[in-house]
């Protein structure tokens, strides 16, 4: 039996609503499964911990987590609290701190569902984005000088180091060196940006020619590459980015997808040294939260890549496969697919067919 010890943060807003569907899919595939069993341990930190403690999450909390096998969680940042504030006291330390540098989000046209793209059906569009998740554009350094007074200034620091770089690149290759088309796009923008941006483009160059010259690799910039999202977007295998156009590009891919509430991540320390951190792509939804409508797609998805992660890829894809039966027999739907049905509602739906594709 493998034991796994789970940290579950369900955050704010609709994380609550979310992680609960993850950790009742995650549940019901180690019961049909029976070789594997989760055991939760659930922190209550986020935006309301804050307003009862003044930090959202209480010191020394990396070494909580880093006892855990893996993490599970919603999302971080609400309104009552400024967002730099929230997600730098509890979401983006534990991606630095746990170095799990590897943001990983998958951008696919599921079976069943309407992208917005016309003409783009299931199995038309299928890449994976591999995202910078420690350093670059989110450095935490810079400052502000003269507040208030005209002749004000604020400096942002961009950060790319060596070590940092090569290392979100080489995974990136080889991730396209095991694609079937084997294409690699790298997001740049180095007509604008000029020396953090051409640095990364020698980079990519460097190690696609030396380690990888079967890998087929190109350069776009990211205004281009926005458009080609929505343009072309059969033409990826992976694409990799830095931080910020990494995510930037993949709630765009949730929108291509159909709704950004199926987009999943994986934050991977590929070097397992730490814990890896499985969260969907978007935020606490206050607009919807408390409703109890929220699509639970990219929480399941993303429990699907903790399953692959802990190396059980066949749990993974079933689950996978559960939610793509479910959304193709079109019966139950949240409103962001047009809809009416609650997150409950689809979650059970899910594990029905889980259980028919386990059983
Ligand atoms: P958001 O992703 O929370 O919401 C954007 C839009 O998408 C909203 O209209 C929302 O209703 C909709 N949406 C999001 N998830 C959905 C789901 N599962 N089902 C149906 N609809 C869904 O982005 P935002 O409004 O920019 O951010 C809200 C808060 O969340 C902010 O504090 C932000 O900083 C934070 N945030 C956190 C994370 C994270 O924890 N990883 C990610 C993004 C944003
Ligand atoms: C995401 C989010 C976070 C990010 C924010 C909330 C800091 O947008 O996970 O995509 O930019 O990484
Ligand atoms: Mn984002």
């Amino acid at each position: 039996m493998q034991n796994v010890s789970v940290a579950v943060i369900p955050g704010d807003g609709i994380g609550n609503e979310t992680v609960r569907a993850g950790r009742r899919v995650l549940d019901a595939a180690a019961e049909l499964d029976g070789g594997i069993k989760f055991e939760y341990t659930e922190f209550e930190w986020g935006c309301a911990y804050y307003l009862r403690h003044g930090e959202m999450a209480p010191k020394g909390f990396l070494n909580t987590l880093a006892n855990f096998d893996t993490i599970l969680l919603g999302a971080v940042g609400y309104p009552g609290v400024p967002d730099h504030v929230s997600l730098w006291g509890l979401l983006l330390p534990i991606r630095r701190g746990f170095e799990q540098y590897v943001n990983l989000r998958p951008v696919r046209i599921l079976r069943g569902v309407v992208s917005p793209l016309r003409g783009r059906n299931p199995g038309d569009v299928n890449f994976v984005c591999i995202r910078e998740n420690t350093e670059g554009e989110y450095s935490n350094m810079g400052g502000r000088l003269h507040a208030g007074l005209p002749h004000e200034v604020v400096v942002q620091n961009t950060v790319f180091t060596r070590v940092g770089t090569e290392r979100i690149i080489r995974y990136a290759y080889q991730l396209a060196a095991n694609a079937p088309r084997k294409r690699l796009c790298g997001a740049t923008k180095s007509n604008g940006i000029n020396y953090t941006m051409p640095y990364w483009d020698e980079i990519f160059n460097e190690i696609g020619e030396r380690e990888f010259p079967e890998v087929n690799r190109w350069l776009c910039h990211i205004d281009a590459l926005a458009a080609n999202f929505v343009l072309k977007p059969d033409e990826f295998d992976v694409v990799v980015a830095s931080n910020l156009f990494g995510d930037i590009l993949t709630d765009l891919g949730g929108a291509i997808m159909g709704s950004i509430g199926m987009a999943a991540s994986a934050n991977i320390n590929p070097e397992r040294r730490y814990p890896s951190m499985f969260e969907p792509v978007h935020g606490s939804a206050p607009d919807i939260a408390g409703r109890g409508i929220a699509n639970p797609v990219g929480q399941i998805w993303s429990v699907s890549l903790m399953l692959e992660h802990l190396g059980r890829a066949d749990l993974g894809k079933a689950v996978l496969d559960a939610v793509e039966d479910v959304l193709e027999e079109g019966r139950v739907r949240t409103p962001d697919l047009g809809g009416r049905n609650t997150t409950d509602e689809m979650t059970d739906a899910v594990i029905a067919r889980l259980a028919q594709r386990l059983r």
